[in-house]
């Protein structure tokens, strides 16, 4: 059912460090950070071959990834992403199974203008787990 690993999203305490950590240290292609109000992020995408990382900073009070850094102050790992080609028989199929989808497991518009879900972590081995429609 889940095909490609869309991208990898790491929460970073210092998102202009991270960026250039990436772009000089290990040499990928790095973006311009984008301002996300609606997911409550600043996301600097760094284009890999074969899949993408997101580093992700938070934007906002309400910003999800607020308390996930005061988890983890050193940053972390926040989700994967797997693509999916049909996201309403890839939610219904899991729900079949027992996973819990979050927020009301109706696909919402991710960062990439196409639909998404999340998956809860308990459900997959401690890893927030993205299903984006492609
Ligand atoms: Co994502």
């Amino acid at each position: 059912m889940i095909g490609r690993l869309n991208h990898v999203a790491i929460a970073v305490p210092d998102l202009e460090v991270a960026a250039e950590q990436y772009r000089s240290m290990l040499g990928a292609s790095v973006g311009e950070p984008q301002e996300e109000p609606q997911h409550g992020v600043i996301v600097v995408f760094v284009n890999l071959p074969n899949t993408k990382i997101e580093l992700l900073y938070p934007l906002g009070e309400k910003s999800p990834i607020l308390g996930f850094l005061e988890k983890n102050p050193a940053g972390g790992i926040h989700h994967v992403c797997y693509e999916v080609d049909d996201i309403v028989a890839a939610r219904d199929r899991l729900k079949a199974s027992g996973a819990r989808i979050l927020g009301d497991g109706e696909p919402k518009i991710g960062a990439h203008g196409k639909p998404v879900l999340f998956l809860h972590p308990k459900d997959f081995n401690g890893c927030l787990v993205e299903l984006e429609e492609v």
